[in-house]
């Protein structure tokens, strides 16, 4: 029997709105998409210390709370945060990604 995803979506996003080497952050939804060269992937920007919501930079992602520094891949480069960003299902769907929760 197929295994049927429980997630749903969360946003829809036409590829090319996504900037190379850039990201587009929806605040509200507390996600960040992330181009980097040919690949697309979504992120939480919510800080895996406690909680708050990390600003997105052209280098990294940084908490604004206690300092953490998040890589653009959601990996940590300074605590106190000691897990990465959690990486989001996403699905592409003709010239749309849709980030799935
Ligand atoms: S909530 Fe982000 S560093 Fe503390």
């Amino acid at each position: 029997m197929p295994r049927v995803s429980q997630k749903k979506p969360l946003l829809r996003v036409a590829k090319a709105e996504v900037p190379p080497g850039g990201a587009l952050v929806f605040r509200k939804s507390r996600v960040a998409i992330v181009r980097e060269g040919d690949n697309i992937y979504a992120l939480s920007i919510v800080c895996t210390h406690l909680g708050c919501s990390v600003n997105v930079t052209p280098k990294e992602l940084i908490c604004p709370c206690h300092g953490s520094i998040f890589g653009r891949g959601g990996e940590v480069f300074k605590g106190p945060a000691d897990r990465p960003l959690e990486q989001l299902t996403v699905e592409e769907r003709g010239e749309f990604i849709v980030v799935l929760s």
